[in-house]
């Protein structure tokens, strides 16, 4: 099953991912968290993107198509994957269209999170997230960690993603707006996607996820 995730910052697609990936069986592959990774590894890429990632721009197609096509290729290509933060923009989208036609695939859904602006903006201002791997995420109110500061997977340090000040997240959301909201029109032409209500607890939006996937194949 290959499935792209979609919503605007904070929705809880980094939530959900690491869920629906478990669930099904497939990896879960998030452009945002392999950027992180590498700025805390302190390679090439890393330094490249850092300052963009900061600001709360996007990062240049061609570093990201290359970073996600080389990704893909290590996962099964029998099993799929679920798409976290990719693509987010037309060009991404169309780069992702060839490079599955390619490898004779499709994608079989596209699952848009769809939550009010004031509460996106809850979700993120409460965020902590692991220093060890962005993938780990708590909320100070939603989903408290049972020791202050510390991650429950890994007991790494948690802290305030610095994309995550009020600035860059307006900044965020108007580039979500404005480039990434037209690829729902986009795979809505081919009758792939699907819209779920996720201002709700979390299983609750795994539960309407996982209803909404077509049968498995
Ligand atoms: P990325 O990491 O993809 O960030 P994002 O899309 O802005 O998404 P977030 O990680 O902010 O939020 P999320 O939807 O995953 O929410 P989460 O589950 O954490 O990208 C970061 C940057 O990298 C970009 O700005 C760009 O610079 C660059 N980048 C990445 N991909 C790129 C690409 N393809 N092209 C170019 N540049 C790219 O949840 C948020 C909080 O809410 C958490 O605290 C969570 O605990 C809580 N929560 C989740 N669900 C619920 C719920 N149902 N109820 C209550 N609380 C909840
Ligand atoms: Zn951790």
């Amino acid at each position: 099953m290959r499935i792209v995730l979609v919503g605007p910052p904070g929705a809880g697609k980094g939530t959900q991912a690491v869920l629906l990936a478990q669930h099904l069986s497939i990896p879960h592959i998030s452009t945002g968290d392999l950027f992180r990774a590498n700025i805390s590894k302190g390679t090439e890429l890393g330094r490249q993107v850092e300052e963009i990632i900061r600001s709360g721009g996007l990062v240049p197609d061609e570093v990201t198509v290359a970073m996600a096509a080389d990704r893909m290729a290590q996962a099964d290509a029998e099993d799929g994957f679920l798409l976290d933060g990719f693509p987010r923009n037309i060009a991404q989208a169309k780069a992702l269209d060839e490079l599955l036609h390619e490898s004779g695939h499709k994608i079989d859904a596209v699952l848009d999170l769809e939550v009010p602006e004031d509460e996106v903006v809850k979700r993120i201002a409460g965020r902590r997230t692991c220093r060890n791997d962005s993938s780990h995420v708590f909320h100070v109110e939603y989903k408290q960690p049972s020791e202050a500061g510390r991650c429950d997977v890994c007991g790494g340090e948690l802290y305030q993603r610095d994309d995550d000040r009020e600035e860059t997240v307006r900044k965020r959301l108007a580039v979500y707006h404005e480039e990434t909201e037209p690829i729902i029109g986009y795979y809505r032409e081919q009758g792939l996607v699907v819209t779920i209500p996720a201002l709700a607890p979390v299983p609750e939006v795994t539960r309407r996820a996982l209803a909404a996937l077509p049968e498995r194949r």
